[in-house]
C-alpha cells in the first residue's frame, strides 16, 4: 500500500471479528514499531502481546463485568491481538547519564525533561503500528490505560521503571465497526494550522463541508485553564 494512502485512509477500529492475527503478522508489526525515533536512540519501548487468554486478562482488570453492560464499545473487546506499549523510564535515564548525553541534565530525572520524551517516542511508536497495520489490511485502535495501569501492571509483571503509552488492539474490522462521536469534529483545513514564518491570528469558527463545527481555536480557551495548567505541571 501506498504510505500516503495508508496515512489516509487509517481510521481508529472499535469493533473487530474474532478472526485472529497470524503471529509473525504481529511481530512485523512490532518489529517496524521498535524502528520509530526515539530521543538518544535509547530504544525505549518494550510491547507487551496478548491473545487468547492474555486479552480477557486484560479487559479483567481494565472493564469491571458490571461495567461491560454499558461499554460503548463491545466489539473492542473481541479484538484477537493487544499490544500494550511501555515506556522505559529507567532506561532513558540511564541513556541521559551516558557521557554524550550527560551535559542534558536529563539523567537527573523524569522531573528534568521540560517534555518527557518518552512518551513522545511512545506516540511513534504508536503511529508506526497503526500504519503498519493499515498497510496489512488490518484494523487498529489506540487507548489509554488511564488508572488501570497499576492492575495491568501487577497482571503481567510489568518491572516498576516502565510507563504505559497505552495499548494498541489489532484484528480484523467487524461490518457493525463505527466511527467515535470525535471524528465529527473533522480535521482542521491545512491554512488553519500551518504558520509560515510567524503565528497568525486565529479566524473565527466556521464551518467545513457545510456540516462540520470546527473546534473553537486555542485563543478561545477558558480564562484560567492554560495558568492553571502551566500551575500543575
Ligand atoms: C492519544 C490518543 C488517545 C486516544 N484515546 C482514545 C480512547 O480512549 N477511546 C477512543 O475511543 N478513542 C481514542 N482515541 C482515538 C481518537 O478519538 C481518534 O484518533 C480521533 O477521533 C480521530 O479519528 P481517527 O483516528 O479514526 O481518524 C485516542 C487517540 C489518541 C491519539
Amino acid at each position: 500500500m501506498e504510505f500516503e494512502h495508508a496515512v489516509r485512509q487509517r481510521r481508529m477500529v472499535r469493533s473487530f471479528t474474532s478472526e485472529p492475527v497470524p503471529v509473525e503478522t504481529v511481530d512485523e508489526i512490532c518489529d517496524l514499531a521498535r524502528r520509530a525515533p526515539t530521543a538518544g536512540n535509547t530504544a525505549g519501548m518494550d510491547f507487551l502481546v496478548l491473545e487468547g487468554a492474555g486479552t480477557a486478562a486484560y479487559w479483567d482488570v481494565t472493564l469491571a463485568a458490571e461495567r461491560r453492560d454499558g461499554f460503548a464499545w463491545p466489539g473492542l473487546l473481541t479484538a484477537p491481538v493487544l499490544v500494550v506499549v511501555w515506556a522505559n523510564l529507567g532506561g532513558y535515564l540511564r541513556r541521559y547519564r551516558e557521557p554524550d548525553k550527560d551535559h542534558t541534565g536529563l539523567g537527573a530525572g523524569a522531573k528534568a525533561w521540560p517534555v518527557p520524551y518518552w512518551f513522545v517516542d511512545g506516540g511513534a511508536a504508536v503511529m508506526t503500528m497503526l500504519l503498519a497495520a493499515q498497510d496489512r489490511g488490518l484494523g487498529a485502535s489506540f487507548f489509554g490505560m488511564f488508572d488501570h495501569e497499576p492492575a495491568v501492571r501487577r497482571r503481567f509483571g510489568v518491572p516498576p521503571d516502565r510507563r504505559g503509552v497505552g495499548t494498541v488492539a489489532l484484528g480484523h474490522p467487524a461490518a457493525d465497526d463505527r466511527p467515535s462521536n470525535s471524528t465529527r469534529r473533522g480535521r482542521p483545513p491545512l491554512d488553519q494550522v500551518l504558520h509560515r514564518s510567524h503565528w497568525r491570528t486565529a479566524r473565527a469558527p466556521g464551518r467545513l463541508a457545510g456540516r462540520i463545527e470546527m473546534a473553537p481555536d486555542f485563543a478561545e480557551t477558558p480564562e484560567g485553564l492554560i495558568e492553571d495548567f502551566e500551575a500543575d505541571a
